[in-house]
């Protein structure tokens, strides 16, 4: 059982609360997580009351939560929920918002204020809080939630910080990047730090290249007016896929404490090798998905979707090159890539290993030794594979590749969300899930180069089919022939 607290959501009509916070809590009633006194408030510009936002949200959970509803935990979560009606940019509605939180009886008094909105009103909410006073801790904690994109770019990154902490310190600040609230992302520490057995191997002398790549079969849906200013690079390269490098890449911290862990995430953002102007289409490429028919289904392209700009060369995919300068990693490149309207949808994590130096069966009918591939899937399925060659049964020398699956490699219907850990974790005052600024800073170190290359080359975009695995250019990235994309955790060609 937690703190009793008041959570308070800007934004809480917007697809985000809907979708992901508040099943969430809803999931966290269910598991008895909430204290008896927790109120969750959804403040918006609709005028509701309290009764009329407990419907809403009814209807909106049914669909989203896993299995169904219980009545008797749904009217319990439903009797936490108050709703104040106000303007983002209305100072009297945040007066009114504080008089609310104070003047009714029974409320806790530690806030978790939660910004479910646009990324341009971080600064002008916060400083609302503060001109209400909320941001004070006088009888109780006050947090303060900030989703991502943390900024647009390095100068904007910047500027948004210094402006959150003219009125919240650092431990007020809780900067959410929700894959490292799933807990196969979680995994990759687990492990790597709690078994011997790899350890010798995750270096430069054994792994050949890392494969870290996140595909969606979905377009961009109804999310233009954000996601044609952002693109996929600043989207899930510089959030997501550099986190799950981070904890790929990084040394074992000294402890499981929040510092300890993001000062190794740190060092390893601040030795990848900045990408130099002339070295960007080498290490970087982009592209935006066409319309077609998929599995029977005409889909529009990108250009065409619903809000997008005419003319847009926002990119709906992208793949980077990176390489990290320290002892364990000199030289082995990383390639991340993400893109919508893939084939399928998968995250995963491939480790590629070099060939044995030794060329023992070049006299059998072996033509060429597979590699072998270490592969770690965060969804759809979480999975933990090893791939080794044996030699096939029969009379000649030939190999084939097994399969070592160490869990199910099944869909886990029954998987916490990710947004459930991070929101039992803001409650707890845990920050080892979330971001520290410099962090921040340094991902975007990595990836200003490319933005503004990719800024000035604004007349053409390449494209890929839908449905496809992207455009076969970004091939292009690797070092050798031998070397291709990993898309899927069942690869013939492996
Ligand atoms: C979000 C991005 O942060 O992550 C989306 O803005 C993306 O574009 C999403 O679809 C992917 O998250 P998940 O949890 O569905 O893999």
């Amino acid at each position: 059982m937690t703190e009793p607290c008041c959570l308070i959501i800007f934004g809480s009509t917007g697809n985000l609360a809907t979708s992901k916070l508040l099943p969430a809590l809803y999931h966290l009633e269910v598991a008895r997580k909430l204290h008896p006194d927790t109120r969750i408030v959804g403040f918006g510009r609709r005028e509701w009351n309290h009764q009329h936002w407990q419907g809403i949200v009814r209807d909106g959970l049914a669909p989203r939560v896993r299995g169904d509803l219980e009545t008797e935990v749904t009217e319990r979560f439903l009797q936490r929920l108050l709703f104040v009606p106000g303007d983002l940019d209305d100072a009297g509605a945040f007066a009114g918002l504080a008089k609310f939180l104070s003047a009714s009886s029974g409320l806790p008094r530690n806030r978790a204020y939660y910004l479910a909105i646009g990324p341009n009103f971080y600064t002008s909410v916060a400083s609302q809080l503060a001109a209400a006073g909320l941001h004070t801790e006088d009888r109780g904690w006050s947090r303060l939630v900030v989703e991502k994109p943390f900024g647009y770019d390095l100068e904007s990154a910047q500027i948004l910080d210094q402006a959150l902490h003219r009125h919240f310190r650092e431990d007020q600040i809780y900067r959410i990047d929700h894959y490292l609230g799933k807990s196969t992302v979680q995994n990759v520490l687990v492990f790597r730090f709690a078994n011997l057995m790899l350890e010798p191997l995750w270096n430069r002398n054994y792994i050949d290249h890392v494969q870290i790549t996140h595909a969606e079969s979905r377009g961009i849906g109804s999310r233009a007016g954000y996601y044609d200013q952002v693109g996929a690079l600043r989207d899930m390269i510089q959030s997501h896929l550099l986190q799950m490098l981070t904890l790929v890449a990084m040394e074992p911290p000294a402890d499981l404490d929040a510092e300890s862990l993001r000062d190794e995430k740190v060092k390893v953002l601040r030795s990848i090798r900045p990408i130099p102007r002339p070295a960007v289409h080498s290490q970087a490429y982009r592209a935006q998905y066409r319309g077609g028919r998929v599995d029977g289904e005409e889909l529009p392209g990108y250009a065409e979707e619903p809000g997008v700009e005419a003319g847009s060369t926002t990119e709906t995919f992208s793949a980077l090159k990176l390489y990290i300068d320290n002892w364990r990693w000199r030289n082995v490149p990383f390639l991340l890539r993400t893109g919508k309207r893939m084939r399928s949808d998968n995250s995963l994590i491939s480790i590629r290993f070099k060939h044995p130096p030794q060329q023992l069966f070049r006299e059998t009918a072996i033509d060429q030794l597979k590699p072998n591939w270490l592969l770690l899937n965060i969804q759809p399925s979480e999975c933990l594979r090893v791939e080794l060659q044996v030699k096939q049964p029969g009379l000649e020398m030939r190999t084939q590749t097994t399969r070592l699956d160490a869990s199910q490699c099944t869909l886990n219907e029954t998987k916490i969300d990710a947004y459930e850990a991070l929101i039992l974790d803001v409650i707890e005052g845990d920050h080892s899930l979330f971001l520290r600024y410099d962090e921040v800073k340094w991902a975007w170190q990595v990836v200003d180069p490319v933005l503004k290359v990719w800024s000035t080359e604004r007349e053409y975009i390449p494209t890929y089919a839908s449905g496809s695995w992207g455009p076969e250019e970004s091939n292009r990235l690797f070092d050798r022939d031998d070397q291709q994309w990993r898309n899927e955790l069942f690869d013939e060609t492996s």
